[in-house]
């Protein structure tokens, strides 16, 4: 069972707004919601509680499992939780859960989406950011070209 994390980044590294609107986006890409579910679909997608609050819960339930992490909770127990079960699991942020994996648990694997600049960026009110990765180890493995992104593959 592999440990992941997915995101999508604009400029800057750029991930979202403290208090966004809508599915908590500052940008539209059906394209890359789809490689987000590619990726996803019948494995463990891990939330915080924030970003839970604009996520499609109910949707998401029929094709993953889905779980919304508090800071009480052991991420131990969720490994353990899934362990035999031949699914691997997503860490799918936000800012706050981001950091704190890429500070204290080695992930197997990091999926980035970095938007091409043709994709329209909302202003963010209060701007939340993905640290650099590469200052916790993590190198690039592979990168493949989408239409209204790059994504790149990390592994320490
Ligand atoms: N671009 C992308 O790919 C992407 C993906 C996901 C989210 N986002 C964006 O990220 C933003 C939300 O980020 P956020 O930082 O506000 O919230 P968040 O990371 O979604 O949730 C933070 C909450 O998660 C809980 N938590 C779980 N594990 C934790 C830990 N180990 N340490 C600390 N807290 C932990 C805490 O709640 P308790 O204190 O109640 O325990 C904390 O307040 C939104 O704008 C969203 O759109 C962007």
């Amino acid at each position: 069972m592999a440990v992941n994390m997915i995101v999508c980044v604009a400029k800057d590294n750029l991930i979202g707004d403290k208090n966004p609107e809508g599915n908590g986006l500052l940008w539209h890409s059906k394209e890359e919601l789809l490689f987000f579910k590619e990726k996803t679909v019948g494995n463990v997608v891990v939330f915080g509680k924030n970003t839970a609050k604009y996520v499609p819960i109910k949707l998401m339930e029929k094709t993953r499992d889905v779980v919304v992490i508090s800071s009480k909770d052991r991420f131990e127990d969720i490994v353990e939780r899934y362990k035999d079960t031949g699914k691997d699991i997503f860490i799918c942020g936000g800012a706050t859960v981001y950091k704190y994996y890429l500070e204290n648990y080695p992930m197997d694997r990091l999926y980035i989406s970095k938007l091409k600049d043709h994709v329209e960026v909302k202003k963010p009110h209060l701007p939340l950011y993905l640290p650099e990765v590469e200052k916790y180890g993590y190198k690039v493995i592979g990168c493949e070209e989408h239409q209204d992104f790059t994504s790149y593959i990390y592994e320490k």
